[in-house]
C-alpha cells in the first residue's frame, strides 16, 4: 500500500494510485494521482517531462539549465526560489526574509494513522508515510503525513512544522497540503450559500489565476464549505474523472485552486491565513487540520460514494458510529419560545402515538430565555415553563416510552444574562471599541481556560443531572473582532478557538460516549469534518422546505452521507419560503438523512396524523438502508425532477425517490431508473401515501361523482377525515430492464382522474420500493 523505491513513494488504495518522487536537489515532485496503476509503473514514464529551458523562469542551479520549480508539479513548495504560484507556506525566517527552501531529509513508514496532539484525526488508515522536509539553512522542519485508507480509497495528507532553531518562528500562512496536477479542462465544484440556503452546488470553469474558496467567519461556515470537486469538464455522475477534497477542521479555512502558465493546477488547503499569525517557539510544533482526497474516473456518484464510506467508517466514532439514529421530534418550529410543560406533553404524546423515538426540548428552557434577546450562557431550568425541572420533564418523556435530548448554545451569551453580568470579560471584544452584535448575542471566548471550564461544568451537571441522550450544541451567530484577553499573539485568535472547542466537546462527550450529539449552527453554518468528529449528525438547515432540501441535501451529498444529515418534516406553507408542499414530499425528502419532525402536532388533521405515523413505520423498516445505504443522485435528462437512490448493502433492496420540482403541462412519461441491484428478477412498487382533496381545490368535480364547494364547510371536513390513495404502482422485472429504466404511468393533465394517475404537480414526489423477488415487504 505505501511503497518506497529509492527515491519514489507510491501510495495505493483499492482503486487509487498516488506517486511522488524526490528530485536530485531533493524536492518533491508530484508524479501521479489516479486509477490504480499496475506494479510495474515507474515514475520516470509518468511524470511531466522537463527537457527545455522555460523562457523568463529563474532556475534553482547555476550549473542546470532545465531545473526551474515553476516549472515542475510539485507536492510542497517554497516562496522565493522561482516557484511563482501560491507556496502552502509564508514563513518569517531567523533572516527576516520569507524565503525558504525545504528539502527531503528523511521518511518513515508507520502501521495505521497516527492522531494529533491538538485535533481531531481521521482514525483507522492502514499505512502512514511521514516525509520530514528540512531547510537548507536552518533547523526548522515539515514533517508532511500521508495516510492511506485502502477500502474507501482516501488519501489523507498534513503538515507538521517544528521549530528547532532558537528563534520563534513567525508563521503567516501554513497549508496542510499542497499538490500540483496537470489540468484536464477542470472545473470546480463548491458548496455555496447562507442561513437557510446553505451548501448549494456551483460549478465553475478553472481559469488562469487564482480561485479561492474560504471562510472567515470563524466557523467552516455556510457560505462556503470546506469540501470541493475538481472534474473533467465533460464528467457525470457515472462517468469521468472526478477528484473530492475535503478538511477535518471546523474554523476558517482556506483553498486554493491556481492554474498556472504551465496549465498544471495547484490545489492547496488549510487554515486561512487571513488574521492568523503563529509565534512558534523554539522547539515546538505547529499541527495543521488533515485534509481528505479521493479520486475516482467513474464519475461524481463513486467519489460521493468514497467520501461517504470515509466518514462513516473512519471520522464519526464512539458508540453512535454505525448506529441507526432515533426518528425525533423537536419542538422549535411548534413552540418557538413559547412553551410550558402542559404545551410540551401534549406534543410528546401525540409524537410517542405517532411512533416518535426521541423528544428533543429546543430552545427557551432555561434563565430568561422567553425571547432571543436574553439569557443565553445561564443554564439554569426556568421553573415557570419546567416546574419540575430538566430531570422531572426528562423523566415523564422516558415514562412515555421515549428518549430525551435538550439543546444548547454553549458558544454564546447574551448581555442580558447574568453570567455576563458576572463575568463581561468571557466575551469575545476589543476593550477599546463597542462590541458587534449577531442574534442579539455575543460569543464566549474558548481561548480563555476559564470559559473553557464554565462551559463543561455547567453543561456536564445538566447532563448528569437528568436523563439525557442526546444534545443539540448550537452556535447562532459569526465570530468577529477576533480579540482575546488571554492571548498576547491576536493572530491565533480564530484556531485557538476551534481548539479550545474541540478541548471542549471532548470533555463533555468523551466520558458521556451514549449522548447522540446533534451539532447546529443557525443549521448548516458547521457542517464539517471536524464538528463530525464529535457529533455523528449535523442538522443541516433551519430551511424544511423539502424543494429547498433537495437543493441543501443533495449538494452536502457530493460529500456527506444522508447519516450525518439531521432532515425534518414541518408545517406548511413553510417558514422559510410560504411554499405549499404536501406532507408525502416533506417525508419523502427527510427519509435521506435523519429523520424528524418539527411541527405542532396539535394542528394536523386525523389523516395526517395517519400518514405521519404511516411514514415513521415505513422508515423504522428501512432506515439502516436510507441512513447507511449507498446513496445514488440519478441524472434525468428533465430539468423538473431530482433522483434519489439508497442502495442497501447486499444490493437487493432499493429506495428510489422520484420528485417533481415544478409541474410543465402533457409531460412525456417519467422513467424509473434502479441501479446498482444485484442480477436477479424484483419487485417494485410505489409506497402507498395518501392524497388529500384539498390539492384539488376547484378541480373537485373531477375526482369526485358529486359537486361539493371547494371552500366549504364538508370539504373540510371531509378532508380531515378521508384521503385517496396515491397511485400505486407495481411491476416485476429483471436488475437490466431496471438499469435501464422503466416507464411510468402518466401524470394527471386535467382530462379526468382514475386512480392510475399520477399526481405530482407542483413539488410532488413519490417513493418507490425494489425488493429482490424472494423478500417483497408490506407496505
Ligand atoms: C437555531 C437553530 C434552530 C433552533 C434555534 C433556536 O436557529 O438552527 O434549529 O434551534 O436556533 O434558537
Amino acid at each position: 500500500m505505501v511503497t518506497v523505491d529509492r527515491t519514489t513513494f507510491r501510495i495505493d488504495t483499492k482503486n487509487t494510485t498516488y506517486i511522488f518522487q524526490k528530485t536530485k536537489y531533493g524536492h518533491l515532485e508530484h508524479i501521479y494521482y489516479g486509477s490504480l496503476l499496475s506494479k510495474e509503473d515507474k515514475a520516470t514514464s509518468l511524470r511531466q517531462k522537463q527537457s527545455v529551458q522555460v523562457g523568463s523562469s529563474v532556475l534553482y542551479d547555476k550549473g542546470d539549465t532545465i531545473y526551474g520549480l515553476d516549472s515542475l508539479c510539485l507536492e510542497w513548495s517554497d516562496n522565493g526560489r522561482g516557484d511563482y504560484r501560491q507556496s502552502p507556506t509564508e514563513f518569517k525566517m531567523p533572516d527576516g526574509s520569507f524565503v525558504t527552501d525545504f528539502i527531503y531529509d528523511s521518511h518513515d513508514i508507520t502501521e495505521g494513522s497516527i492522531p494529533m496532539d491538538t485535533l481531531p484525526t481521521a482514525y483507522g488508515g492502514n499505512k502512514t508515510l511521514k516525509i520530514t522536509l528540512k531547510d537548507k539553512v536552518y533547523p526548522i522542519y515539515i514533517d508532511l503525513y500521508y495516510s492511506a485508507f485502502y477500502d474507501t480509497d482516501v488519501i489523507t495528507r498534513r503538515a507538521v512544522v517544528r521549530n528547532g532553531s532558537e528563534s520563534p518562528l513567525v508563521i503567516r500562512r501554513i497549508m496542510s497540503m499542497s499538490l500540483d496536477l496537470p489540468d484536464e479542462g477542470f472545473e470546480l465544484y463548491t458548496l455555496d450559500g447562507a442561513w437557510i440556503k446553505e451548501a448549494n452546488l456551483h460549478k465553475r470553469p478553472v481559469s488562469y489565476g487564482i480561485t479561492i474558496n474560504s471562510s472567515t467567519t470563524g466557523a467552516s461556515s455556510n457560505r462556503h464549505n470546506p469540501a470541493f470537486l475538481l472534474a473533467e469538464s465533460d464528467a457525470k455522475e457515472d462517468y469521468g474523472s472526478v477528484y473530492g477534497f475535503n478538511f477535518i477542521y471546523s474554523g476558517n479555512h482556506y483553498s486554493v485552486v491556481e492554474k498556472s502558465d504551465r496549465d498544471y493546477i495547484r490545489v492547496a488547503m488549510g487554515i486561512n491565513p487571513c488574521f492568523f499569525e503563529w509565534i512558534l517557539p523554539p522547539r515546538d510544533k505547529f499541527e495543521t487540520p488533515e485534509v481528505v482526497m479521493t479520486y475516482s474516473n467513474k464519475g461524481f456518484n463513486e467519489t460521493s460514494y468514497h467520501m461517504h464510506n470515509f466518514i462513516n467508517e473512519h471520522i464519526v466514532r464512539g458508540e453512535w458510529k454505525k448506529k441507526e439514529r432515533p426518528v425525533l421530534l423537536n419542538n422549535w418550529e411548534a413552540h418557538f419560545f413559547n412553551f410550558n410543560e402542559g404545551k410540551l406533553l401534549a406534543l410528546a404524546k401525540e409524537a410517542k402515538n405517532l411512533g416518535v423515538e426521541l423528544f428533543v426540548l429546543d430552545d427557551g428552557w432555561f434563565g430568561k430565555r422567553n425571547s432571543d434577546k436574553a439569557g443565553l450562557g445561564d443554564y439554569n431550568v426556568n421553573t415557570k415553563k419546567l416546574p419540575a425541572g430538566i430531570k422531572g420533564f426528562a423523566d415523564k418523556i422516558n415514562n412515555m416510552g421515549m428518549a430525551f435530548g435538550l439543546w444548547f448554545e454553549p458558544e454564546m451569551v447574551n448581555e442580558d444574562s447574568d453570567l455576563y453580568r458576572e463575568h463581561p470579560e468571557y466575551a469575545v471584544k476589543l476593550p477599546n471599541r463597542h462590541a458587534v452584535l449577531g442574534r442579539n448575542q455575543l460569543v464566549l471566548d474558548l481561548c480563555q481556560k476559564e470559559v473553557r471550564n464554565y462551559i463543561v461544568g455547567e453543561v456536564s451537571k445538566l447532563l448528569d443531572n437528568a436523563s439525557i441522550s442526546y444534545v443539540k450544541w448550537d452556535m447562532n451567530r459569526h465570530i468577529a473582532e477576533g480579540y482575546s484577553r488571554a492571548l498576547e499573539n491576536q493572530g491565533e485568535f480564530y484556531h485557538r478557538y476551534i481548539l479550545g472547542l474541540y478541548e471542549v466537546l471532548n470533555r463533555i462527550f468523551g466520558p458521556r460516549p451514549h449522548i447522540l450529539l446533534e451539532s447546529c449552527s443557525s443549521g448548516g453554518n458547521r457542517f464539517d469534518l471536524g464538528m463530525l468528529c464529535y457529533s455523528p449528525q449535523i442538522w443541516a438547515s433551519d430551511d424544511t422546505d423539502p424543494i429547498e432540501r433537495l437543493k441543501i441535501q443533495g449538494g452536502l451529498s457530493y460529500f456527506y452521507p444522508p447519516s450525518t444529515m439531521g432532515a425534518h418534516v414541518s408545517q406548511s406553507p413553510h417558514q422559510q419560503t410560504l411554499r405549499e408542499t404536501p406532507l408525502s414530499t416533506r417525508f419523502n425528502v427527510s427519509v435521506f438523512g435523519c429523520l424528524g419532525y418539527e411541527l405542532d402536532l396539535k394542528y394536523i388533521t386525523r389523516e395526517e396524523r395517519k400518514e405521519i405515523a404511516e411514514q415513521i413505520a415505513f422508515y423504522k423498516k428501512y432506515r439502516r438502508i436510507f441512513q447507511y445505504g449507498r446513496f445514488y443522485r440519478i441524472p434525468s435528462y428533465k430539468d423538473n425532477k431530482v433522483i434519489w437512490e439508497a442502495l442497501s448493502e447486499d444490493k437487493e433492496t432499493a429506495l428510489t425517490a422520484l420528485f417533481q420540482t415544478l409541474a410543465t403541462a402533457a409531460e412525456s412519461s417519467d422513467k424509473l431508473r434502479v441501479i446498482g441491484l444485484n442480477k436477479g428478477g424484483y419487485k417494485v412498487r410505489t409506497r402507498v401515501q395518501r392524497l388529500y382533496l384539498k390539492r384539488f381545490g376547484g378541480l373537485l368535480k373531477h375526482v369526485l361523482p358529486i359537486e361539493l364547494n371547494p371552500e366549504g364547510a364538508i370539504l373540510r371536513m371531509v378532508n380531515r377525515h378521508y384521503s385517496l390513495r396515491d397511485s400505486v404502482e407495481s411491476y416485476h422485472c429483471s436488475s437490466e430492464a431496471l438499469e435501464s429504466g422503466i416507464p411510468l404511468r402518466e401524470q394527471f393533465i386535467g382530462t379526468g382522474y382514475d386512480k392510475n394517475i399520477r399526481i405530482l404537480g407542483d413539488f410532488g414526489s413519490n417513493l418507490y420500493i425494489t425488493e429482490k423477488k424472494s423478500q417483497e415487504g408490506e407496505n
